[in-house]
């Protein structure tokens, strides 16, 4: 995930005329096609290459589970509008704040198993978390800057920095929800492989992600192309994101999305030091602390937990 931030922002910023930018909306729906592609090729290979068996499980969890597929919906519409804030906050932010603020997912996580799968949270645990949000603050209120950023004039500077923090915020709400609603959907039942649930979610996702550049990027894609300015650079952008979604399922099946955020959480620390080497990026005092802060609070809050209890809704009170 560290890699793909900084390579996202990198492929924003990256083009020395404007006009040779990709049509991020396009990149979104690419990624979501390459999901759907390995998904399907995933399933064809556990049936041993049957086309007519795999068609048959398709009918069966597609066309046949409207229900489920409403469902799964949810969160697929809120990824969507995740992904596509993700690109417009690396277009206002450097990769480094943007990692730190996205770190509030934890806090929305957090909230969100509290209230959708009635987990129980310690005194301990809240006060990792508050520790968390402070050093979310401290680090986004820091002077440091990338190279990039310091290429723009004072009043455009800090106009993009308040978009792309609001955009960044509302992503970890969406993440936060999104994820606690996916762990509740594979865990309520677990008889529905992953993959399956992954083209049951992957679907109205192709279909959302269409529209939207259609609707939002018509004239540029009419003008110049639907896969204008792709280059290896977007190409990675897309399989590494493609990747990391899938990997996201697999860490909430296997484990809970608190982890999830812990191990992403250990993100910033690499994205910091990668920043500076390459990106110029400098961390200032505030920003120092800041960070600290966020890994401490992470593992009071991973270390916080005793005995672990995770109740999980059944399917029918989703
Ligand atoms: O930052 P966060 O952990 O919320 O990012 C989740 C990412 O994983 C999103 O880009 C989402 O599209 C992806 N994902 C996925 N398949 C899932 C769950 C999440 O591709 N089943």
């Amino acid at each position: 995930m560290v890699s793909l931030v900084i390579l996202m922002r990198y492929s924003r910023v990256s083009s020395p005329e404007s006009s040779d930018l990709y049509i991020s909306s396009t990149a979104v729906f690419s990624m979501e096609l390459l999901k759907f592609i390995i998904c399907t090729f995933y399933i064809f290979s556990s049936t041993n290459y049957s086309l007519s068996h795999t068609s048959q499980l398709f009918k069966d969890n597609l066309i046949n589970s409207p229900k489920e597929v409403l469902k799964l919906s949810v969160p697929s519409f809120l990824y969507a509008l995740q992904n596509n804030l993700l690109y417009l906050a690396l277009s206002n932010l450097d990769s480094a704040s943007y990692q730190v603020i996205y770190q509030s997912k934890i806090l929305t996580t957090a909230l969100f198993s509290v209230f959708m799968l009635g987990k129980k949270l310690t005194v301990r645990k809240w006060f990792a978390l508050f520790i968390l949000l402070f050093g979310v603050i401290l680090a986004q209120t820091s002077k440091s800057q990338d190279t990039h950023a310091k290429d723009l004039d004072v009043e455009d500077q800090k106009k993009n920095k308040l978009v792309g923090t609001f955009c960044v915020l509302c992503a970890a709400c969406t993440s936060g929800f999104s994820g606690v609603y996916f762990e509740m959907i594979l865990k309520g039942s677990p008889k529905v492989s992953l993959w399956i649930r992954n083209i049951q979610m992957g679907l109205p996702s192709l279909i959302l992600s269409l529209i939207s550049s259609l609707v939002y990027d018509y004239t540029p894609i009419t003008s110049y192309g639907f896969f204008h300015g792709y280059t290896k650079l977007v190409v990675l952008v897309i399989v590494v994101q493609a990747g990391g979604g899938l990997l996201v399922a697999l860490v909430v099946k296997y484990a809970d999305n608190v982890m999830k955020v812990f191990a992403a959480s250990f993100s910033i620390v690499v994205n910091a030091a990668v920043s500076w080497f390459f990106f110029g990026f400098k961390p200032d005092l505030r920003f120092c602390v800041g960070t600290i802060c966020v890994c401490f609070s992470i593992v009071v809050y991973s270390g916080a937990g005793g005995k672990k209890k995770r109740t999980v809704l059944p399917l029918n009170k989703v």
